[in-house]
């Protein structure tokens, strides 16, 4: 099987240039003006759109059993999802509650998307208790091609550790040169303020920013850059909503802390406007960046604001534009999705009465990189380099993928993405692939979409449609780099 892609403007991280990119089965083989192919082979003609190198979700929930339910999608669905919307590689949070034992829960992970998944995936390994018992197995996934853990400092009797435990992950995570990826929020805080609230007849989903404030998330993150610091662990702070949390990670890496930030396209596009059901779909201010939602003062907090309970929550408008600086500046390295998909009916609706009860979560895994491209790129927020960077490069090689993923280079896989800058439409729960009861996007505009977009050479996704095979995604292998 070989694929021809003639006349595109290949775009990565660090080049734009107008050139043809031949595959010979599954790897990238030639790049050059005015290559032809053998007779048989598939040839796209991309005049006028850029090629992309397959996009990597490097912090996604597909099978999530959390909060007394089950997140709605599965690896047909998800991997579908992350298709269409570009994304060639997904990294799960491989999430065992406490009890459960480490390579149980690997093996459960992945077979849910194993013989599955339309796209290739790893995991990060989920850490919820530490013992020996835990550690030997821990080694044991790593040497299985899992150069990734994820620990909690939130949901406390969930998945949160205590600091003994998290002294030991970090130090056997620098011994076996794995970055660590961090929740991070004070749990202890979170539960007092939550009751607080709950107490005082404040049950709506709009106190559910004020019971987990930018102060709480920000002491997580010091707290994390304190064991980091002390160990000499590589540490990864996920879905960073805050320019609090940031400032905080900033100071830590001047001090000499190896840490990396992470954003997710939520915090980009919402503000906590949305979880107090006071903003309306499409948003006119989120492409005109003008100010607040003009219907608060007529509209009341309502229970639609549960389809943007998340945690950390959405946050005020100001810290969408100190994100967004983060990541032209490169401060914030990667954008993700943390996408978590939860029914509004039936699962969201859950937490009516009770806030803390309210599914975490909004699915996006198909919208990132229309959205960064809309809303980043055409807005002049970042450039294409760095859409390219933080939605696919850094995570690549973060996380033990570059230059396999990442990139487009002779050797590499043949994950390519054709970008149509010409396509305007709009994003709606009728024709979404992810497997859940709304859109929180419901009418946005998005100004591009992938017209083509491959995985290792072979053609999965067109125009919006899954054209694939479910199963041909593949378990990655990834080797520590960390050391
Ligand atoms: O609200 C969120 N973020 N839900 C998914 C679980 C997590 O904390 O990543
Ligand atoms: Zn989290
Ligand atoms: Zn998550």
């Amino acid at each position: 099987m070989s694929l021809l892609i003639k006349n595109g403007q290949i775009t990565t991280a660090a080049d734009q240039y107008f050139a043809d990119i031949y595959c010979e089965g599954e790897t990238i083989s030639a790049i050059g003006r005015g290559l032809s192919a053998p007779a048989g082979s598939e040839v796209i003609d991309a005049s006028g759109m850029f090629v992309f190198p397959g996009f990597i979700d490097p912090h996604v929930h597909i099978y999530l059993p959390f909060m007394g339910t089950f997140s709605k999608d599965t690896y047909a669905s998800g991997s579908r999802a992350a298709l269409v919307g570009g994304t060639t590689t997904l990294i799960e949070m491989c999430c065992p509650i406490r009890r459960d034992e480490p390579l149980a829960a690997f093996n459960l992970w992945n077979s849910q998307a194993d013989g599955v998944s339309a796209c290739d995936y790893s995991f990060h390994m989920g850490v919820t208790r530490f013992d020996d018992s835990v550690e030997k197995q821990l080694r044991e996934i790593v040497g299985r091609g899992i150069a990734s853990f994820k620990i909690f400092l939130a949901y406390k009797g969930a998945f949160g550790i205590d600091d003994t435990e998290l002294f030991h992950v970090l130090r056997l995570a620098k011994e076996l040169g794995v970055i660590v990826t961090a929740h991070c929020e004070n749990e202890t805080l979170v539960a007092e303020l939550q009751r607080r609230l709950l107490a005082d007849g404040k049950t709506g989903p709009e106190w559910h920013e004020p019971s987990r404030p930018t102060c709480v998330e920000t002491e997580g993150v010091h707290h994390l850059m304190t064991f980091a610091e002390l160990t000499g662990a590589h540490v990864y702070i996920v879905h960073t909503s805050s320019d609090d949390a940031i400032q905080a990670a900033v100071a830590a890496r001047r001090r000499g802390v190896n840490v990396w930030i992470e954003t997710v396209v939520p915090y980009l596009v919402l503000d906590e406007t949305y979880a107090q059901g006071l903003s309306t779909n499409p948003p006119q201010r989120a492409a005109s960046h003008s100010t607040a939602a003009g219907d608060e003062g007529k509209k009341k907090p309502n229970f639609n604001g549960a389809k943007y309970v998340m945690s950390p929550p959405l946050r005020a408008r100001r810290h969408q534009d100190a994100i967004w600086n983060a990541l032209a500046s490169r401060v914030v390295s990667t954008i993700a999705t943390d996408h978590a998909p939860f029914d509004f009916k039936g699962q969201k609706d859950m937490g009516r009465d009770d806030f803390s009860k309210i599914p975490n979560g909004i699915p996006s895994i198909e919208d990132r990189v229309n959205l960064v491209y809309t809303y980043g790129v055409k807005r002049g927020r970042i450039d294409l380099h760095t859409l390219v960077d933080s939605c696919s490069t850094q995570a690549a090689r973060l996380f033990g993928l570059f230059p396999r993923k990442g990139t487009i280079a002779l050797g590499s896989d043949a994950d390519l993405v054709v970008y149509d800058p010409n396509y305007r439409g709009q994003i709606s729960q009728k024709a979404q692939q992810m497997n859940v009861d709304y859109s929180a996007f419901e009418g946005w505009p998005i100004e591009g979409r992938p017209s083509l977009v491959t995985v290792r050479g072979r053609i999965q996704a067109q125009d919006g449609k899954f054209v694939g095979e479910l199963g041909f995604g593949k378990l990655l292998q990834r080797q520590p780099t960390h050391f």
